[in-house]
């Protein structure tokens, strides 16, 4: 089954979720002033992506730029208590800590990313003012925490009373196994999320002035080693954008991502000439081929654009979603294609 026929309507939107045109329509050069409708403008991982697009989608809407648009639809997640794997009530490490990673690039390899943050709602935002404020790529710990607070970022608790509990559960047995995912979840509609998933928001866009750029934010896994950073703040794992070429993101054990340099990997695959899915698919079994045994137990998907506007997105295991909106705002929930199908 091709992409195409695997779009769902968006009820909580209320869009039509008619399909977005075929690839080779999409396929054709981005327009200098502003993109043909069906080139996919904004793509982001997982259903509660398609809450992040349509804040991105506000902003490109208005022929604004695609560093906004990435930014403002990760805090979507990230402000959002429902979502225990980004920001604030995202669930703690062991020691009872919400760490935070984030990274945000643009199409002139400009990037800046925070890992283990605490204390700050919005690190995708943090990020951003390392790329724009300091010499630097990466601020960790404490001097990300500290950098965040001389930028005017108010400090608060990200430990919901709801994560606090999860956690308090988690002690009795203190067993760390992280889940795979197992179902698309019906988080647009509102459903509330309780699964102990191991997601990131990865959001990469396409703006009327052809320019991409792409971030990503999480809280990681849940009752991680304290001090664990994953793929999401590392440049080349997490998220990778090549204004000339494409923009790739991750979600899944960051660790198996950033053996493979997951992200840049897809992106080079796109230099080569593979298409977004096919790009995908092949760093997909590149993470696969390289330990097998650990690979096949846990999820690992990459979600991929190029500069024409044409997404897609691959997984190790089924129940990995992605959420695109194109040029007319029309919004769709994709289910990834995946090497294990159940
Ligand atoms: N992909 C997110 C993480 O492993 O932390």
């Amino acid at each position: 089954m091709n992409d195409r026929r695997r779009f769902l309507k968006s009820a909580a939107l209320g869009t039509a979720a008619a399909a977005l045109s075929p690839l080779a329509e999409a396929a054709r050069p981005v327009a200098k002033t502003r993109a043909p409708a069906g080139v996919v403008r904004v793509v982001s991982t997982w259903d509660f992506g398609i809450a992040a697009n349509q804040a991105a989608w506000a902003i490109l809407s208005q022929d604004g730029h695609s560093l906004d648009a990435v930014e403002a639809g990760a805090r979507v997640p990230e402000a959002d208590i429902r979502n225990h794997s980004v920001g604030l009530g995202g669930y703690p490490d062991r020691d009872g800590h919400v760490t935070l990673d984030a990274s945000i690039m643009d199409s002139d390899a400009n990037c800046g990313g925070v890992a283990c943050l605490e204390d700050i709602e919005h690190a995708v935002s943090v990020a951003r003012l390392v790329m724009e404020k300091t010499p630097h790529v990466l601020l960790v710990g404490d001097g990300a925490r500290q950098f965040a607070l001389s930028q005017g970022f108010k400090q608060r608790n990200l430990l919901t009373p709801a994560a606090d509990k999860a956690w308090h559960e988690w002690l009795k047995t203190s067993h760390y196994q992280p889940e795979i995912n197992s179902e698309v979840r019906d988080y647009g509609a509102g459903v509330p999320i309780d699964k102990d998933n191991h997601d990131t928001i990865g959001i990469l866009a396409l703006d009327a002035h052809g320019k991409l750029a792409g971030a990503c934010t999480t809280s990681g896994a849940a009752w991680k080693l304290h001090g664990r950073v994953g793929d999401s703040p590392i440049i080349g794992a997490g998220l990778y954008v090549d204004g000339e070429i494409g923009a790739a993101t991750s979600t899944g054990m960051g660790e198996e991502v950033i053996r493979n340099a997951g992200s840049f990997l897809v992106v080079e695959l796109m230099r080569q000439g593979r298409s977004p899915t096919e790009a995908c698919k092949e760093a997909v079994l590149r993470v696969l081929h390289k330990h097998p045994s650990t690979a096949c137990k846990t999820q690992v998907a990459f979600l991929a654009m190029n500069k024409a506007g044409e997404a897609g997105g691959y997984a190790i295991q089924r129940g990995f979603s992605y959420a695109v909106c194109d040029a007319k705002n029309q919004s769709a929930l994709i289910p990834s294609a995946s090497v294990f199908p159940a």
